[in-house]
């Protein structure tokens, strides 16, 4: 039976319209605050493995450094825990909005996307083990191994948003794609590398600013009992966060003037240059606390945080707004082809009604019986003509043995039973063997 044959019988609907479970504008808004709190877990995490990898490195020279490294790993593991589950809302808009997109951006650059997946396992369960033999491994060489596991653990932590972004960079891109032969050439399209600089140093930057909050609580600085006061502590990482933030005004300019034409629109720099000009005010904050007197450490930590949210919405919208840009034109041409196959599938549905089964032809109903009886060849079952020649003028004796097939051919296997088909489909097939078997 061909493919329409079965459409046209089938009691299945003909065509799914598959809608958006909720309004897109409201999938948008969503994607991009759903996607700033993944991303602050990531960051936080990225640029956490980072400072314990370098804090444990600066701890075989001076041991109070150590000690920190040992409080940071702990909110890794923490962090990348939800950075994971706070991936689920993104994804899940991604796939809604711009499925067409993700997807092909994700099956281009095939095995480093799925390589993702033991990436993402090995880094974790390194951190675990970082973590845990922290007071079994603590001198000499066991030491020195106990760095490297941290530093492996980071490379894996920096690699996996690499390829994250690899495919986000792609998708914006669909009239490139046709130049994609696996990861590594899909690095060429647009600017990997520049976004990839702007990641790092926001991890860094967030995490700094996150250790401010964190290593100023009584109760951690107790913990940690470094000989470090939790003005030295703030100081320290308000200074972490004041580099990471002024390196991106290297980083944002070269990022945005290598961004690919094709999203650039007067809105981008809308959002994006007053952000950049808040984060300017950011740094100098940053930088003045981070020199100032011990005094100036007590307050302003929370105006901070709200400061650089509102800067990172920023950053977060003008992304959003240079990928609308970017797909525009793709997403119309996806709409206009949805449109014109909906409409070629409703004008074949009005040409052939749906039917129901009474309705099949014998060519259909025979389809049954065609798997073993050929024309004029021995198959699993005798030939039709050898059938008709045996049942000429008598379809009723087609019927009786297709009901209850007897063991006739001492060489055949035996046939199985047709009567769920009932007498009537069953005449109806007899009598077109009859009519149709070569003579
Ligand atoms: C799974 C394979 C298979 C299917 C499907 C099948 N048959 Fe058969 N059929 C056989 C085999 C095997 C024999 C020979 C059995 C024997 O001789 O013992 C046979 C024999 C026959 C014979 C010859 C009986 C005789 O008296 O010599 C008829 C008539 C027949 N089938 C009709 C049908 C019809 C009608 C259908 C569809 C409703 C059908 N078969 C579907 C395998 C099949």
């Amino acid at each position: 039976m061909n493919a329409f044959l079965f459409l046209a019988t089938t009691p299945v609907p003909r065509d799914l319209a598959l809608p958006l479970p909720l309004p897109e504008g409201l999938l948008k808004a969503l994607l991009v605050l759903f996607f700033l709190v993944h991303i602050l877990f990531v960051n936080l995490t990225v640029g956490g493995s980072l400072l314990v990898a370098i804090f444990e490195f600066l701890g075989f020279k001076n041991k109070k450094y150590d000690a920190l490294a040992l409080e940071l790993a702990k909110t890794v593991t923490v962090n990348k825990s939800l950075a994971v589950v706070m991936g689920i809302g993104p994804l899940l808009c991604i796939n809604l909005v711009y499925t067409v997109q993700w997807y092909g951006a994700n099956a281009l650059t095939g095995h480093a996307w799925l390589i993702i997946i033991p990436l993402i396992t090995a880094a974790f369960l390194l951190a675990y083990l970082h973590k845990y033999t922290w007071h079994r491994w603590e001198t000499g060489t066991a030491k020195k191994f106990h760095w490297a596991i941290v530093l492996t653990s980071t490379l894996l932590f920096l690699c996996i948003p690499f390829v994250f972004l690899a495919n986000v960079n792609l998708m914006l891109f669909p009239s490139e794609w046709d130049k994609v032969k696996g990861f590594f050439s899909s690095l060429k399209i647009g600017n990997v590398f520049p976004r990839y600089l702007h990641f790092l140093l926001a991890s860094i930057a967030l995490t700094g600013l996150a250790g401010a909050g964190w290593f100023w609580r009584k109760i951690v600085v107790d913990h940690l009992d470094n000989g470090m006061s939790r003005e030295q502590l703030r100081r320290l990482f308000y200074r972490i966060a004041a580099w990471a933030t002024g390196l991106q005004f290297i980083a944002g300019p070269i990022l945005l003037f290598t961004l690919p034409g094709v999203g650039v629109t007067p809105l981008l720099y809308k959002i994006i240059l007053p952000s950049a000009a808040l984060g300017l005010v950011l740094f100098l904050f940053l930088l003045k606390k981070s020199k100032g007197p011990e005094e100036n450490l007590q307050h302003g930590y929370v105006g901070l945080c709200v400061f650089f949210s509102i800067v990172v919405l920023g950053m977060g919208s003008g992304r959003h707004a240079y990928r609308e840009a970017a797909l525009a034109s793709h997403q119309q041409q996806v709409r206009e082809r949805s449109a014109a196959y909906e409409s070629s599938l409703a004008a074949w549905n009005t040409a052939n009604p749906p039917s129901d089964e009474a309705e099949e032809t014998p060519e259909q109903l025979f389809a049954t019986c065609a798997a073993c009886h050929a024309p004029d060849a021995k198959l699993v079952g005798p030939s039709l003509r050898e059938i008709a020649t045996i049942y000429a003028g008598n379809p009723d004796g087609i019927v009786t043995w297709a009901t209850a097939p007897g063991k006739k051919r001492p060489d055949f296997p035996p046939m199985p039973p047709f009567a769920h088909l009932g007498p009537d489909k069953l005449r109806v097939i007899s009598e077109f063997i009859l009519a149709t078997a070569p003579k």
